[in-house]
């Protein structure tokens, strides 16, 4: 007999997903986004709101693009999934690692696929520690991050992940993560030695917390180049110089873990470039398809590379997902990768970037702010109570995200700072748009 059921109203049908970081009794009233262009989405009841967030950080070249869907379709056609698993391979997968190669750091030659940030921040803890098993160090097992990083949500990210709302439900954490300062220039929370720079301090805590845990136990260091949801921490221009220096020290492979600051978000191709260092192991995900299909991995260098492909076969590197190197993801990544390039979207986020933080600077006229910051077209406004005691005045960020919302803007409140990660090709006049909603929303609270 066939069973007929009455439509539910598109929001009773909602309410039979969970949503990821959210009480399912807030998820009441969600926006139902229906298309979207360019930097605008559009909602199922009308509404037009600029997403200053890029989605999660990571829809880099802008929505709707015909490009990226025609480059799945055709993908699709001909061959969607297929294992990667050993005896097997496919075209865009193998087109895609060969384009890699060398391409974020030239000592990085060598890529592995996941689905996404977390797999492959959980894949390059696996190989770190493998790597130096192979080197006969099977003591080096820990993994340093920094506080406020964030680098997933699988057991093991949530471990190296150091935002203790994250923590509090799911303790304990797995062992063996151990966390140092963040390079915070505005809000450090280390001890300043006389004259020391704030970039000097953070890598001396480094140093420090390595030789607390023993430098023949720690097998590697994890950072954002720019922390994203601890609240766009941009390090001072000494710091990474001196933690390659401090990782080569004490054999600590160091982890980039660019699955943010990637694919043109911060001004450059990869962020740490900028400090003219590379990494070990690279992470990345999020802008390598713009979010138009999920895709990961990480870069190894050669010693680490060597490890595995010296290895006898009891000591493979065993380790893989369902949807390594999936065909159609790939197929994307490379559509995507070839409009980064034509569209020159890193250069264009340095510009954008340098203009979206000359006119958040202008807001500093309202009391409330504490520090403009940010690389590229990865910035925030970070709000305090007090401009002596420098608190952070996570409420008034909140609200002023929430009212920004209701006025057609997407931000995101983080620690008490208001974060702008929009699609890299976001315009001037857009960016007024930004702004001028956040100013006009400070200045309504204001009157109040
Ligand atoms: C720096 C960083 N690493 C890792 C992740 C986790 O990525 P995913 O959500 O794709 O698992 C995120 C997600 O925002 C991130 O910001």
């Amino acid at each position: 007999m066939a069973v007929t059921q009455e439509m539910p109203s598109l929001l009773e049908q909602d309410r039979r997903q969970l949503h990821p970081l959210h009480h399912p009794s807030q998820t009441d009233n969600p926006l139902i986004i229906e298309h979207a262009e360019g930097v605008w989405l559009y909602t199922t009841d009308g509404r037009k709101i600029l997403d200053s967030m890029a989605g999660l950080w990571n829809v880099n070249v802008g929505y709707g693009r015909t490009e990226l869907a025609e480059a799945a379709y055709a993908q699709m056609q001909k061959l969607a999934y297929t294992s990667n698993f050993a005896g097997m391979t496919n075209l865009p997968a193998s087109e895609l690692a060969y384009k890699l190669s060398g391409y974020a750091y030239p000592s990085l030659k060598t890529t592995f696929f996941t689905s996404g940030g977390s797999e492959s921040n959980d894949t390059a803890f696996k190989t770190a520690r493998y790597y130096w098993k192979r080197q006969g160090q099977p003591d080096k097992v820990k993994v340093i991050s920094r506080r406020e990083s964030y680098h997933g949500i699988t057991l093991a990210t949530t471990s190296a992940t150091s935002v203790p709302r994250y923590h509090k439900m799911f303790g304990p954490l797995v062992p063996n993560f151990v966390y140092c300062h963040a390079p915070h220039p505005y809000r450090y929370e280390g001890e300043l030695q006389d004259g020391e720079t704030v970039g000097a301090a953070a890598a001396r805590d480094l140093e420090e917390t390595i030789l607390r845990e023993g430098p023949e136990t720690v097998a590697a260091l994890i950072a954002e180049p720019v922390q994203g949801v601890g609240g766009v921490f941009v390090p001072p221009e000494d710091y990474f110089p001196r933690v390659r220096a401090i990782c080569d020290r004490y054999d600590v492979l160091l982890i980039a873990d660019e699955v943010i600051c990637g694919f043109g978000r911060t001004g450059e191709m990869f962020a740490l470039n900028r400090y003219g260092i590379e990494p070990d192991i690279l992470a990345f995900a999020k802008g390598i398809t713009s979010g138009y299909l999920p895709l990961g991995g990480i870069q190894i260098s050669d010693p680490i590379f060597d490890a595995m492909n010296s290895a006898p076969q009891d000591e493979a590197w065993l380790h893989g997902f369902t949807y390594s190197g999936h065909a159609a993801s790939c197929a994307v990544g490379l559509r995507n990768l070839a409009i980064l390039e034509d569209e020159k979207l890193a250069e264009r986020s340095a510009a954008m970037g340098e203009y979206l933080r000359n006119r958040l600077s202008g807001l500093r006229e309202f009391g409330n702010v504490g520090d403009v910051r940010g690389l590229g077209l990865l910035c925030a406004v970070e709000f305090v109570k007090d401009q002596e005691t420098r608190e952070p005045d996570n409420d008034l960020a909140m609200s002023l995200q929430n009212a920004a919302a209701a006025r057609g803007v997407r931000t995101r409140a983080l620690n008490g700072s208001l974060a702008f990660s929009p699609p890299l090709v976001i315009n001037e006049e857009e960016i007024d748009q930004v702004v001028d909603t956040i100013g006009a929303v400070l200045d309504s609270m204001s009157e109040e």
